[in-house]
């Protein structure tokens, strides 16, 4: 037996009591995962079949999964998501995967022919590039797609077309990258809160398909949404910040970019904002 080897230690379950093993497997394993067929690992039907009333070896496996098949590339250790959650993800996998049938690999992504919005999940922990390895990919409608990064929690760029593409994720030795299917309209140097705040990811939960982040910046302990704006290209990005003193928010102005919001007051790339203000504001991103 190898040595278990933790390579994603980053805290990325759902914060809520009861673990939904259908939301931790959708974020956790279906990029590698689907329903009745093999893409980078086996099919959740030949999963139910080795594994249907073995929940302990289940569990273990996603914990220190190990070499079996030749050609696949290793699987990446799930203990970040920890026993309840790997236990939840097992009734979720036993259930769906009732009887049905598995069916042949399809080639190249099998998410890229579907209509992006009913095929892929929404939000998924992948590799990105420009990002650390605790990124989300986040697709708020059929154009717009961003990706935010637990690792120094915030976000990274937003881009506008399709979603991701990621097949040379899979092919790869799970370190390659996932391709960003679209052009990036807005890209973020550095956290609203400050460059060099420290922070700490609290995990986050996804309402209606779209993630709500939870974490710590410096002495702010914060929750970022996002939705879609509706009509064009662009978002939403909802905050609530816990604070006694008045905050100033760095959006540093950016061509093609358009920033409103509607509460405090926004001038040359800062937002401040009184306590009151910053327990609950928006701020729209409007991308030509
Ligand atoms: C980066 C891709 C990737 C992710 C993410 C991933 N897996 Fe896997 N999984 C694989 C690959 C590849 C294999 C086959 C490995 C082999 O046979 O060498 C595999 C195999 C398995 C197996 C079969 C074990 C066996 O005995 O043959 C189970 C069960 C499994 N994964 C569960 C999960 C669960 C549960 C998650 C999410 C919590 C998950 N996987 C996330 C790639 C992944």
């Amino acid at each position: 037996m190898k040595p278990i080897i933790l390579t994603l230690t980053f805290a990325l379950s759902v914060a809520s009591a009861a673990p939904d093993g259908k939301q931790l497997f959708t974020t956790n394993c279906s990029a590698c995962h689907m329903l009745d067929q093999m893409v980078v690992g086996p099919s959740l039907v030949e999963m139910r079949s080795l594994y249907d009333g073995k929940s302990d070896d289940f569990v273990k496996w996603s914990i220190a999964p190990q070499k079996k098949r030749p050609g696949a590339i290793e699987m990446p250790s799930q203990a970040h998501i920890g026993e309840e959650g790997l236990r939840a993800i097992y009734s979720h996998v036993m259930e769906v995967s009732k009887g049905v049938l598995e069916k042949k690999q399809e080639k190249g992504d099998p998410y890229a022919a579907a209509p992006m919005h009913l095929a892929r999940p929404q939000v998924q922990r992948i590799f990105m590039p420009n990002a650390s390895p605790a990124s989300i990919a986040v697709a708020l409608d059929d154009t717009n797609s961003l990706c935010w990064d637990a690792g120094t929690c915030r976000l990274r760029y937003a881009w506008t077309g399709g979603f991701i593409d990621g097949f040379p994720y899979w092919k790869g030795n799970g370190s390659s990258l996932a391709t960003v299917l679209g052009t990036v309209k807005y890209t973020e140097q550095a956290s609203p809160f400050g460059k060099d705040a420290l922070v700490k990811f609290l995990g986050y939960k996804v309402k209606g398909g779209l993630p709500v982040f939870r974490y710590k910046v410096g002495a702010y302990q914060v929750t970022e949404a996002y939705s879609p704006v509706g009509e064009g290209s662009g978002f939403v990005r909802s905050f609530t910040v816990v604070t006694t003193v008045p905050l100033i928010l760095d959006f540093p102005a950016q061509s093609g970019v358009s920033i409103t919001a509607d509460k405090g007051k926004l001038d040359s790339g800062k937002l401040s904002l009184t306590p009151a203000e910053a327990a609950a504001f928006n701020l729209t991103f409007s991308l030509k």
